[in-house]
Formats: structure tokens, sequence, C-alpha cells
């Protein structure tokens, strides 16, 4: 799993492949250049004479391609079966086709999770594209978006132009000759980019836009490796604010509480997966959090940040705020955001406090979450917490808890469920493991 993803998205000529090569440089981090792999994958259906407009026959080529791409020398060299085209994915041919991978949803989906796995298996990668901060790594730690105006990129492609091929750019270059045929052509693919349904090019709602116009490459760098370096920093005490927050609840919990952890193991060391457990009483978080080495996310409802500080304070502990009585789409997709980049999220599908110690039957909507983040799910069972903390009282008592982890589901099987299954399951697996917590604990069980 990643420890730091950097995303740098923006229109074509933009100065984000050579910013994200040599910030990855400067890091130690993993570069990906996810334009070349659209490239590629429109190289491979020209040279196998495939119609640019059937979808089905693109993604064959996509599914049956040996593609292959590795950081060389700092730059990506891309492979297909074995052949180097680092070069030929550059031809203008390929610039003007590879629209027409960029708005196929399907494609999009496939090359997606490519980028994706790529990055899972580097400790640090800088990625540059159009949809990288929007889409492919929604939870980044840090995206940037650069852009500039189009005379400026114009005139970087043509000294590109005349660089690479040694005097003014031909026609077959396919950008035209003058520098108005180039905005042009540039301006048309800024378009096309901009106006498609899936993966659109445009700034993520908490990217740093920077304005390349007047700034040197030189420039750019220090600029965006400042941003890098102070969000880092904020991250490692926002982590360490974090191990201490939760050093305190198990401090308190041992003051108040004996609490019993079973099943521990059940939880997957690395990858993503959704805790799922009954709710008894407001501590229930922390019970599920605190056995635990990985940290975990939570969601919460909204009218819990009405109080400032207190908002601030479960905020800082990794907890999201859900819109109530509605479906909240950007919570959705920040849980999913993190699920997808391996994380552990929480959720209590009840939706409410146990009223009588009682298993309700959980509300399914939680399985959109666990499919959507391709993640396990772990069923988590707190027995106690009701005796110490019913709803109707004010504080809580002292007594003893358990937390007992079961058996995960693996997101395979999680993917052949549909939401209903899934909350029945959960549903009646909890309650077979209540029933036992509680015979063992002398306990009468609820009669289900
Ligand atoms: O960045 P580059 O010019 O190499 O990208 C080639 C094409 O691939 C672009 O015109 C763009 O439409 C598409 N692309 C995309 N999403 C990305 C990267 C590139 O749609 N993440």
């Amino acid at each position: 799993m990643s420890n730091l993803v950097i995303t740098i998205d923006g229109p074509a000529a933009s100065g984000k492949s050579t910013v994200a090569r040599l910030l990855a440089e400067r890091l130690g981090a993993s570069f990906l250049d996810t334009g070349a792999m659209y490239r590629a994958v429109t190289l491979a259906a020209i040279e196998a004479g495939v119609d640019m407009s059937d979808e089905e026959k693109l993604l064959g080529v996509l599914e049956t391609g040996e593609f292959q791409f590795v950081v060389k020398e700092g730059k990506m060299a891309v492979r297909i079966g074995g052949v180097d085209v680092t070069e030929w994915i550059r031809r203008p041919e390929v610039t003007a086709k590879a629209r027409h991978i960029a708005s196929s949803a399907k494609l999009r989906e496939k090359l997606v999770r490519m980028q994706r796995q790529f990055a899972a298996g580097e400790e640090k990668i800088v990625t540059e594209g159009r949809d990288q901060g929007t889409v492919a790594f929604a939870d980044a730690d840090v995206k940037f978006y650069l852009t500039a105006d189009a005379g400026e990129r114009a005139r970087r492609r043509l000294a590109e132009l005349r660089a690479r091929g040694g005097g003014e750019p031909r026609p077959s270059d396919g950008l035209g000759e003058s520098f108005e045929q180039i905005q042009k052509a540039i301006e048309e693919r800024d378009k096309s980019d901009e106006d498609r349904a899936v993966g659109p090019l445009r700034p993520a709602d908490d990217a740093i836009v920077i304005d390349t116009t007047d700034l040197g490459i030189e420039e750019v760098v220090e600029k965006v490796l400042r941003c890098v370096k102070e969000k880092c920093l904020k991250r490692k005490s926002k982590m360490r604010w974090f191990r201490f927050a939760r050093w305190c609840c198990r401090v308190f919990c041992n003051l108040f509480f004996r609490i019993q952890v079973y099943g521990r193991e059940n939880v997957p060391d690395e990858g993503a997966f959704v805790l799922v457990g009954n709710h008894q009483s407001y501590l229930d978080p922390v019970f599920c959090g605190i056995p635990l080495e990985r940290p975990l996310y939570f969601l919460a409802r909204d009218s819990l940040w009405k109080n400032r500080f207190f908002g601030r304070l479960i905020s800082s502990v990794n907890t999201i705020p859900v819109k109530q009585g509605k479906a909240d789409l950007s919570a959705m997709r920040k849980v999913i955001g993190k699920l997808k980049e391996g994380r552990g999220v929480c959720v209590f599908p009840e939706g409410t406090r146990s009223i009588d110690g009682r298993i309700s039957p959980f509300k399914p909507g939680f399985g959109l979450l666990c499919r959507r983040g391709e993640a396990a799910v772990v069923p988590v069972l707190i027995d106690g917490a009701f005796e110490c903390w019913p709803r109707h009282k004010k504080i809580f008592s002292r007594g003893r808890i358990d937390v007992c982890y079961g058996k995960a589901i693996p997101a395979g099987e999680v993917a052949n469920m549909s939401d209903r299954q899934l909350a029945e399951l959960l549903t009646d697996t909890l309650r077979r493991m209540q029933t036992k917590s509680r015979i063992k604990h002398g306990k009468e069980p609820y009669d289900y």
C-alpha cells in the first residue's frame, strides 16, 4: 500500500509530465504517466486495425494485449508484447485517436483499476493525467492541477516539436504547421477532455491549482515541493495525534471497563475491509477501534459537527460526516475512496443504537460501499455495552465488554451478493455470535 500518493492533473502541455517526473525524482517516488496507458491501448488498437468506435473490440485489445509499464531512467517505458513502444505512442496519429479510449467508460474503469494496482505496489507515487485526483486517487495525500493559457501551451509544444524534429513541425506531425494550428489542436483536445461524461478533465475540489503560464519548470517544481512538504508535516502530526488519541481511549477503557477481545486475527493485516458491528452505545466505535493496530475510519451523522470543538475532535480521529435523511453521495465517495486506498472502515448498519440490546435487522445500504470499495467484510460483535450504557441512561457505568471479530467474508464473495443478502447474512451472523456470547457469560440470550 502506498504511503504517499501525489496526483498531478491538467490539460495537454501544461507541464504536468515534466513536473511529475522531476518531483518523483526529488522525492524518491515512483512515477506514473497515465496518458501513456491511454496512448498504448490506442497504438495497439491502430496496429490491430480495430475500428476505433467499437468499444467491445477496444476492450478486447486492452484485455488481450500484453502491456507493460515500467519506470526506466526516470521515464515511463511502455512495452506491448515485449516490444518497447515508448517513442511510438507519441506518434501524432496516436495522440489524435486517444480520445476514443479516453471517452469509453468501460475502458477507463479498467485503466483506473490498473493504475491503482500499479500504485498499490509502490511506497510513494506521483501520478499524472486528467482524472487522477478526481477519480483514480480521490483520496490522494496531495493533489495538484496545473494549467496555463492555451497560447503559452502551444508555444511550449512548438518548442518541443522543434527540439525533437530539429526544425519546423510538418503537417505529418498532426499538429499543423503554424502556431495557430497547434493552439487550435490543443484547444480541441482540452474540449474533448473536459466535455466527456466519464473522468472529465477538471480540478479536484481539494486540488492545489497552479497556473504555470508565467512560471518556469524549476519554479513550478519548487512550488509543488513546498506544498508537498507542508502537507506531509501536517500528515505526520495528524498520525501522531491519532496514535495519542487512541492511547487515551485505551487508558480510558482500561479504567472503566474490562474489555475482552476475541478473533483479532480475523481482521486482515492489509487491504480494504469494512468492519460491520452491532450498535449498543456511544462508545462502540472506540470499542471496535482500540483493539486494532490498523487505524479505522468511521461514519457519523453530520449534526455532531454542530458543536465545532467536538466536530473537529472526531474529524481528527478519522470520522466522516454523513448527512441524515438523504443519500450523501459525497460522504459515500469519501468512504469508497478510503477503501480503494486499502483502508479499514467501521459501520453500524442498524442506523441507531439498540433500544433493548437486541440486534435489529441491518439496513442494506452499506453493501454498496463494500462492493464499490472492493472490501472484505468483517463482522464485529459488541456485547456488554448495552448493560454499561443503554440509550436511556445519560452516563455509563463500569462493566465487562466483549469485542468479538468474526470470520471475514472475502471481497470476491461480497461482490457476488446483493445488498439484501449481505445485510441478512450479517444480521444473522451477529445475532448468533451474540447468543453464544450471552450464554457464555450466563446472560439470557435474546429471542429473535
Ligand atoms: O497526457 P497525454 O497527452 O499523454 O494523454 C493522452 C490522452 O489520454 C489525452 O488526450 C487524454 O484524453 C487521455 N487521458 C485521459 N485520462 C488520463 C490520462 C490521459 O483521458 N488520466
